[in-house]
Parts: structure tokens; sequence; C-alpha cells
């Protein structure tokens, strides 16, 4: 069977590379791998890569950044042809970014069956570029692999045939359980004892520059009792140098750090501050008190069994939280059914029965 995978962003590379692995350790089993190159730096993209231990795309598109419609447009222009050369058995994507739903349009269009793995998820907030990918990909793929239950529900009540479901857990778990071992190694040396790690990128907190003012505010008054590790993300660099911010020396700026850098951060830090989706999955694995600043959560088993707290806008509720953990007053939470490390098993064994 000829499986071709598409991803393009910095948070498809760990779901896309425990596949690869499962996969490759099939008899009769042949892997085609796009990389849109949504996400082009450095640090964005190869270091994963090597990291994670993924090959070597067969294909780059190298379609680079633009608006919605122009990088969606361009993934869709570059993909079909090689999809129609390729003739892949099944093309799976991943997440919900704009490589996701661009290769799923082309590939229902041309009629080649569609896996989408980490399905189902909803915020049910439509102002955010990614519901819309996940609803409008969920729709058109033929195989859902979802992460957790909700996601079923969620693609039940949309008319998604439940035949075509599958909760298989968490695929960007299984990653973090193979690698946790070698993150030790690539602790800084200057790190502090307590420190809260914060990620900011999404375009509702960022791209406003008098809300991205006041959030670095607050982060800044939280420096003075905790140091703040801030890997920026590349947007948000540019919007920060838009607003011509001078941060303090208890905001430490730091690059984009790779994937066990960045592992290693979370599992060591006394709490994390962000608006990713997938960290707040990472920090309910690893039991590190999350703060979330956005409204809505498209992965609530954070919220309801995890350690995860929805801080939405709320700079006054962020310090009050921030001083209770500090105070030992933190969330316990559990560990989600199914993120065990096996679900790129789960999934290459649905996906070989299809054969
Ligand atoms: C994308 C995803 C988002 C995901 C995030 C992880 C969509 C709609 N959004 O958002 O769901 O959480 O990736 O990072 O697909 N840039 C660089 N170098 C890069 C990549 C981006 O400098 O390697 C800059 C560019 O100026 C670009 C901006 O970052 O315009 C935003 O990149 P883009 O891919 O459009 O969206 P993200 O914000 O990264």
């Amino acid at each position: 069977m000829h499986f071709l995978h598409v991803v393009g962003a910095r948070p498809n590379f760990m779901k896309v590379a425990p596949l690869t692995h499962a996969l490759a350790a099939r008899p009769g089993v042949r892997q085609t791998l796009v990389h849109t190159g949504q996400h082009y730096d450095q640090n964005m993209s190869d270091v994963f890569f090597r990291e994670l231990e993924i090959p070597e795309p067969d294909f780059n598109l190298a379609v680079g950044s633009g608006t919605h419609a122009e990088q969606t447009g361009q993934i869709m222009l570059r993909f079909e042809p090689v999809v129609v050369e390729q003739k892949p058995d099944w093309v799976l994507v991943y997440g919900d970014v704009n490589s996701t739903i661009a290769a799923a349009l082309v590939c229902a269009k041309l009629q080649i069956p569609v896996a989408h793995v980490e399905a189902g998820l909803r915020s049910f907030d439509r102002r955010m570029p990614e519901e819309i990918n996940r609803v409008l990909t969920d729709q058109l793929a033929d195989l859902l692999f979802t992460p957790s239950a909700d996601g079923d529900q969620n693609l039940l009540r949309e008319g998604v045939p439940r035949e075509r479901i599958h909760f298989v857990g968490n695929v960007m778990i299984d990653t973090l359980v193979r690698l946790l071992p070698k993150t030790a190694a690539t602790l800084p040396p200057e790190l502090p004892e307590r420190y809260a790690l914060v990620t900011l990128h999404r375009p509702s907190n960022v791209d406003d520059l008098s809300g991205l003012k006041s959030l670095l505010d607050a982060l800044t008054a939280i420096g003075a009792t905790l140091p703040i590790i801030f890997p920026v993300h590349p947007r948000t660099r540019q919007k920060i140098a838009e607003l011509g911010f001078r941060h303090s020396s208890n905001l430490r700026l730091w690059e984009p750090q790779s994937y066990l850098q960045f592992l290693a951060l979370q599992q060591k830090a006394t709490i994390v501050i962000t608006d990713s989706g997938g960290i707040q999955e990472e920090t309910t694995f690893l039991g590190v008190p999350c703060l979330t600043l956005r409204d809505t959560t498209e992965r609530p088993v954070t919220v309801t069994e995890g350690t995860n707290i929805m801080i939405g806008r709320d700079m006054n509720l962020l310090c009050r939280e921030v001083e209770a953990v500090l105070r030992g007053e933190r969330k316990n939470g559990g560990i989600p059914p199914l993120w065990d490390g096996r679900a790129a098993e789960r999934i290459a064994q649905i996906l070989e029965a299809k054969g």
C-alpha cells in the first residue's frame, strides 16, 4: 500500500513522525512525504525533522508565507500534480493548519481517499482559522482518527458516518513518550530554579498591537517574582518589533526552541503560559500547570481531566493563578484515555486493514 503524508507547519511534525515509524515497520508499505513549506525557517522546520527522525521529504512545495488565500491556494496548485503523479492509496493529513485543508480539498476533488489524523477537535469559535480548517477537513475526510472521545461526539453531531470515525488516542503524545528520555541533555545551563515558560502566536493575541502590549506588560509584572522564558514565534517577533516594546531582563525572549529543548523546558517549568493547542496537551501529560490565554479550547479534556486552566484575556486572573501556583495551590490532573504512546500503532493497524 502506498501512503502519502502531507505536512507543512511545526505542529504537524510531531504528529507525522510516529506514523512514518509505525508504517515503516510493516511489510508491503510504501510511503511518500510531502512538505508544503508553510514553515520554512531552520528552527521552525529542519531541526524537527532531525530530532524526530522523520525521513527527508520526497517533495518540498516551498510555498512560504502569505495571506490565507495565497498560502492555501499555492499549496493546492503545487500539491495537485504531485498527488496525481504519485497515485497513493491514501493521503494522510495532520492537525488543523492551512496545509491540512489545502491537501484534503485537492484529494477530495480527485477522489483520492484522505485520512485525517487529529480529527474532531472543536473550539466552536469560527474566528479561528484553524477551526475552519478542522470543520472542513473533517467533512472531506474518508477516515477520521480522533485523539479524545469528545472528538467522536463532535463528528457524529456534524453527520460524519460512525464507521469513518476511530478513537485512537493522541499521536503527539506518542512522540513525547518516545523522546522524553532524551530531553535531559538539552537543558540550557543558565536555567533558573523556578520559571514560567511562555509561548504566544495566535493572531487573536498578537496581531492587535494594543492587546499584545497589555499581555507583555502583564508578563513583565509576573517576571518580577518568577522569571519568564519566552521562545518567540516569528509571527510574534515581528509584532513585538512593530510595537517597539523594550523588554526587561525578567522577560527572556529566546529564539524558537527545538522539539527536545522545548520539551525539556516544559518538563522543568513551574508553570506554562500559552495560546498553543499542542502545549495544552503536552503539559497535561507532564502534569505541569498550564494557563491558556484563550477564551475557548478545542482540547477540553486538558481542562476536565488535565492541568489546563482557561484564562482568556483577563490579566488579573492570569496574575492570580500564577500566585496560586507559587503558593503551592496547583490544579492536579490525570492523563486522558489512550494518551499512551501507541496511537500511531493503532492508526497503522486500521489503515493496514483497509488494504
Ligand atoms: C500556523 C498555523 C497554526 C499553528 C502554527 C504553529 C495555520 C492557519 N496556522 O500559524 O495553527 O499553531 O502554525 O506555529 O495554518 N514565519 C516565518 N518563518 C516560518 C514560518 C512563519 O518567519 O518558518 C512567519 C511569516 O512571517 C508568516 C508568519 O510567521 O507570515 C505566520 O506564519 P503562518 O504559517 O502563516 O502561520 P502561523 O502563525 O505560524
